[in-house]
């Protein structure tokens, strides 16, 4: 069977072809990063109208090097939520004009479920695990207990991970996104400020939620003093976060007695956080998994697989009459 997987929920246009015996058989993924750059983050109004001017092309070059036709699709994978509403409806209605041209099924996918079983397109991890979800708009902590039954623990109260990397880079003037900038020049830096680790000691209610909007700040604080180099700063930012991220998944772990961990979505890209995750596990004794490189940002292929999996295990697909959603539960 061959799956269509269509992702627009933010500034990505990503189409894969998805194939349940070969896998992916194509994968393109439009960027807008150049054109939000300008703006230090993503300008909902720009985005919306570059996917209307990438969706097809990009289609059409997914299409092509699979090297099969479009009535060679045997169901359409869509992200209906969560996103930006005026980015989501562009995949959603190229989606449905595909299912009702060629007759074929639509299947809906969460962004947040596809980013955490992106892992299962080159490896298998058993269930259960642990998920931590680090993106530009998320910070989430699940109980995957297999598929379509997942437990929530806890989330951002306020920046997700990835937002606050993207306003730090702002802040030190870096540009846009600023996590794998940070992610860089954080190499060349050293921990000289010591930044608060956000929520990593509670005990109560924020056990498993997350806050880095007060790190935003004191970030700010300490880079208008001038007198620490970008590279410190960018070293320090990026230490109280993975600390945070591990920390807290870590408790997570010991908590539930849960021996695996999966880390998902475009900050799962940070080679610090790998790092402070692989020593974790060692020590702690746990294994922990990361998908590769091109599936931790948003993609088409992570939808197409999600898609085809629901497809195989539900038997589920929607009608045409169904609508995005900028938040989904
Ligand atoms: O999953 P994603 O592509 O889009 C959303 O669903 O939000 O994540 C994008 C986020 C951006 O905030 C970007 O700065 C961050 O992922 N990111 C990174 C790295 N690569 C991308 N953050 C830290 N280190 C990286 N290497
Ligand atoms: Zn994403």
């Amino acid at each position: 069977m061959i799956v269509l997987g269509i992702e627009t929920s933010c500034d990505d246009t990503g189409v894969c072809l998805f194939h349940s015996e070969k896998g992916i058989i194509s994968n393109v993924v439009s960027s807008q990063v150049k054109l939000h750059a300008e703006w230090g983050g993503v300008y909902p109004d720009l985005a919306a109208r570059e996917h209307t001017r990438n969706i097809i092309p990009v289609l059409d070059r997914a299409v092509k090097e699979a090297k099969v036709k479009l009535s060679d699709i045997d169901a359409i994978a869509v992200t209906v939520a969560p996103g930006l509403i005026v980015s989501l409806v562009i995949g959603i209605s190229s989606a449905k004009a595909l299912s009702w041209s060629l007759k074929k099924p639509l299947i809906p996918v969460h962004h947040i479920e596809a980013h955490i079983f992106a892992i299962f397109i080159e490896q298998e991890v058993h269930f259960p695990f642990i998920a931590l979800v680090v993106s530009g708009g998320h910070t989430e902590l699940y109980i995957i207990r297999g598929f379509e039954d997942y437990l929530y623990l806890g989330g951002t109260l306020d920046d997700a991970a990835g937002e606050a990397y993207d306003k730090v880079a702002r802040i030190l003037g870096l540009g846009y996104p600023g996590g794998p900038i940070i992610d860089s020049l954080a190499k060349k830096g050293r921990e000289v400020i010591k930044l608060p680790r956000p929520l990593l000691k509670d005990r109560g209610k924020n056990r498993f939620n997350f806050s880095f909007s007060g790190l935003k700040t004191a970030v700010m604080r300490e880079a208008q003093k001038g007198i620490y180099r970008k590279e410190d700063i960018a070293h320090s930012f990026q230490e109280a976060v993975v600390d945070v991220l591990v920390g807290k998944t870590v408790d997570a772990v010991i908590e539930y007695g849960i021996k695996n961990v999966v880390v998902a979505g475009g900050v799962s890209a940070n080679s610090r956080l790998r790092e402070r995750f692989q020593e974790e596990s060692q020590k702690t004794g746990f294994s922990v998994y990361f998908p590769p490189l091109y599936l931790c940002t948003d993609n088409g292929a992570m939808i197409a697989y999600t898609g085809y999996r629901r497809f195989k295990e539900t038997g589920r697909t929607t009608g045409l009459d169904f609508e995005g959603k900028a938040r989904l539960r």
